[in-house]
């Protein structure tokens, strides 16, 4: 790397301690600052849907956008910038300099627990929303970090287990998804992963040398994911800082070992230079313009959020229901759990804490102002604690509503209180002194709503005691589930336990928690929940009442979905079935009245065995706290739903070529090689449910024709354009995504099927017909086999609405 020699001068003015200080973070989300050379810290922040900030507190919320699948559903490149705009006008806000995103790992199986935060099975799809994130962020002066490098496409054992994977797929497939963040979007970092590559661990890999720095030119700083990097011996390799801190393998280890000669000086060097470099570019090293002056993005983050929601929602069904004019509905059924508890993200290091969440319900009832609007729940989908709500609390410190917080240490002294509103109560850094904390309780006075057995949910791991008006109804030592202690304190385990209460007279609780202290560097890292659970209820009741309910009404809105339990980092889906009895329900709407529209409230793939069967089905993801206001927005036409799958969702769990992840000797095989996601199902000769790319919209259109070169000689760096004529043939103006995908015949190389080689969205008014130009670099054209190499003969291009909807043909010969 030939950085600034200034910078080299800085570096070499450094003591060995001080450059190694520097190579570790100074606590959970910050690195160190050096006043003697004008460095000032780097803030991180999670990412990669909202920007928490050093604190994961709701007295300072943050937007919650559509999380990653939804995104990429939009198959839209400036859609995705203006995401990543959004991102960093957050981030400057919360004082970050670096976002933790995007999570751009490879949607390999369905079942991936954390699918939701990440794009889609194709690489071109991916690596060209990634790019357009990265651009998005960094043009306003604030750094991206494309995560995780490599192949952390699964959750399973996710610190120790090892990728096997062959070169070739490495490059067409998981590298690709990486790739042009780095090229073409200069992304300034790039966190390595917990999981191994081809037998060694992601921050010791060859691969953040080859092809991240020497082929791509990726001159940024790679930092390990949190807790990730746990080796002295990982110095030696190209992973350039540790986090979080202030403890590590590196510290006095690696200045021991240099001065030892084990381990060359350069190599410390480079990484402080990387370091210096990256705080250059950020405005944070005095004497250094930053590389892009700090500018705030002129956008509308609510209003981004909820027209994001609708252009990544996927219109799966429409049997004519949708659009519903809002002047002809009178009355509504909205039902499902969901509509009033959705799920606007995943969760794990990717949740944030809005200020505030329109539910479906809500969207429903200001989207048809007209209309009666009736609500029945439906049957129970477990979704661990709804927090207490703070209008029933009293924190009796302020005597405002919430919980009164106090961190007591070791000589049973009171250093540090809080006032919350929220019993949703974590903390990573920020100011509570956690590392001197030995246990920390809240008090409140809760005033219930329904009289009777009431049941709470306690989740956390180490010892928790709970009182209810000065008697102990809870007392254990709560287990952490498996080993990745960053997990068990985002999803800790949830016990509960019930009080008798009367409706409106207060309980006074008192919870005293002794967190249990990580090994493993979570010291300063403590999670304390706290809430209700739902009682347990008659589902066979709660459908029928929604049933009848249902044939009184002239539209049924019925929200289903996952629940924090299927999609959450640390774990993996072993079931693509909707929690709960939700499939009953929708089966009995759709009997008792056709005008029923379902609403899916997921992250990633799921069954919907009764798809057919409704009047229309419109999958939401995870999407954002604007959600409800897209839903209505969507119901009533206001909005298209514009997006398209980014993977394939399949009718049958038996369909589905790969799903449960089951390491062997803590090995995974991706045996598929480069067959991933819809090339895998056409290379079985399987139908899925919904193929790659589809998509319906409100509108019709008809592809015209397709035009390619007739042939091209081999250029790496070069494109050529497709143009494809396309007309909206509908009533509606409306948008479309063309895509086109490549294919060849009589190949001496094992290929895909077919394979995605570009794509473009256009926007028609009614009856208008344009020519959509889809770039296509001439890399889509070829393999990897020690090099990037071009099978001279004739490729077919076909251009259509899915990688099942392929309509027009063209053919290209490569010399
Ligand atoms: C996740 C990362 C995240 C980091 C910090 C890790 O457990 O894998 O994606 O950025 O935590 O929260």
């Amino acid at each position: 790397m030939s950085a600034d020699p200034r910078l080299h001068a800085l570096c070499a003015g450094l003591t060995l301690e001080e450059k190694v200080r520097l190579l570790t973070g100074r606590d959970f989300w910050s690195t160190h600052g050096l006043e003697r050379i004008g460095l000032r810290p780097i803030v991180f922040s999670d990412g990669p849907s909202g920007i928490r900030g050093q604190s994961w507190d709701e007295r300072d919320p943050s937007v919650s956008l559509p999380c990653g699948t939804a995104l990429a559903a939009s198959w839209d490149r400036e859609i995705a910038r203006a995401y990543g705009a959004v991102l960093a006008g957050e981030a400057q806000r919360k004082g970050v300099d670096v976002v933790l995103g995007p999570t751009i790992n490879m949607h390999r199986t369905p079942g991936g627990g954390r699918s939701f935060e990440a794009f889609s099975e194709d690489p071109v799809l991916t690596g060209d929303l990634a790019a357009a994130y990265v651009e998005g962020i960094q043009r306003h002066g604030v750094g991206a970090t494309p995560k995780h490098y490599l192949c952390n496409d699964f959750e399973t054992d996710r610190y120790t287990v090892d990728v096997r994977v062959d070169e070739r797929s490495l490059r067409e497939v998981y590298l690709a998804a990486f790739e042009k963040a780095v090229t073409q979007a200069g992304a300034w970092l790039v966190m390595s992963s917990y999981n191994s590559v081809n037998g060694a661990t992601a921050s010791e890999n060859d691969l953040l040398e080859t092809p991240l720095n020497d082929e791509w030119g990726f001159d940024g700083v790679v930092v390990g994911d949190w807790t990730g990097v746990r080796s002295l011996r990982s110095a030696r390799f190209s992973q350039d800082l540790v986090m979080p801190g202030p403890d590590g393998p590196w510290g006095e280890a690696l200045v021991k070992a240099v001065e030892a000669g084990e381990i060359d000086e350069s190599a410390v060097d480079r990484k402080v230079l990387r370091l210096l470099g990256l705080a250059a570019r950020l405005g944070r090293l005095d004497g250094f313009a930053p590389a892009v002056p700090r500018s705030a993005p002129r956008l509308d983050p609510t209003g981004f959020a909820r027209s994001a929601a609708a252009a990544g929602s996927v219109l799966l069904e429409n049997r004519g229901l949708l659009p519903v004019d809002p002047g002809r509905v009178r009355r509504i059924l909205v039902t499902g759990q969901t509509a009033q508890r959705p799920l606007v993200q995943g969760g794990g290091s990717a949740t944030v804490v809005p200020a505030h969440v329109i539910t479906p319900l809500e969207g429903v009832r200001a989207a048809f102002p007209g209309a009666h609007v009736e609500y029945r729940p439906g049957p129970l989908v477990e979704n661990g604690l709804d927090f207490l709500p703070p209008n029933r609390t009293a924190n009796p410190a302020t005597g405002g509503d919430g919980v009164h917080v106090r961190f007591t240490d070791a000589a049973g002294t009171v250093i540090h209180t809080e006032d919350r509103h929220s019993t949703n109560l974590v903390w990573f850094g920020g100011e509570a002194p956690i590392e001197d904390t030995v246990t920390v309780d809240f008090t409140t006075a809760y005033r219930p709503e329904t009289s009777g057995q009431i049941r709470f949910g306690v989740s956390s791991v180490g010892a928790v005691r709970i009182e209810a008006d000065g008697v102990v109804v809870f007392d254990e030592e709560i287990e952490p589930v498996g080993t990745d202690l960053g997990a068990a304190l985002l999803a800790a385990p949830v016990r509960a336990f019930e009080i008798e209460a009367v409706a409106g007279e207060p309980v006074e609780l008192r919870l005293t928690h002794a967190p249990r202290r990580g090994a493993e560097g979570l010291r300063n890292a403590l999670g304390f929940r706290f809430g209700l659970l739902p009682p347990d209820l008659d589902d066979d009741r709660l459908i029928a009442d929604a049933v009848a309910a249902a044939g009184e009404v002239d539209l049924v809105v019925v929200v289903v979905g996952s629940n924090k339990e299927l999609e959450a980092e640390g774990e993996d889906r072993r079931t693509l079935t909707l929690p709960g009895r939700q499939d009953d329900l929708v089966t009995a709407l759709a009997a008792a009245n056709p005008a029923t529209v379902a609403i899916v409230n997921c992250g990633a793939p799921m069954l919907l065995p009764w798809a057919v069967e409704v009047g229309a089905v419109l999958q939401a993801w995870f999407g954002g706290q604007e959600m409800g206001h897209a839903i209505g927005d969507m119901l009533t036409g206001r909005a298209e739903p514009g997006g398209r799958l980014p993977s394939t969702w399949p009718a049958a769990e038996g369909d589905v070529p790969i799903l449960a992840i089951e390491p062997v000797d803590g090995r995974v095989d991706y045996h598929e090689g480069v067959h991933v996601g819809y090339r895998n199902w056409l290379r079985l000769g399987r139908t899925p449910a919904y193929p790659f790319g589809h998509g319906l919209g409100y509108t019709t259109w008809s592809l015209d024709r397709i035009l390619a070169p007739a042939a091209l000689s081999p250029a790496p760096d070069e494109t050529v354009t497709v143009r494809v004529g396309v007309t909206n043939t509908g009533g509606r103006a409306g948008r479309q995504v063309v895509q086109v995908y490549a294919e060849r015949a009589d190949s001496a190389v094992d290929r895909p099927a077919i394979w995605l080689a570009g794509f473009a969205a256009v926007l028609l008014e009614a009856g208008a017909s344009t020519v959509v130009d889809v770039v296509v670099p001439i890399r889509a054209f070829a393999h990897w086999d020690s090099g990037w190499q071009y099978e001279p003969g004739e490729f077919a291009l076909t251009a259509g609405f899915s990688s099942a909807d392929r309509r027009l043909t063209t053919t290209v010969r490569v010399a």
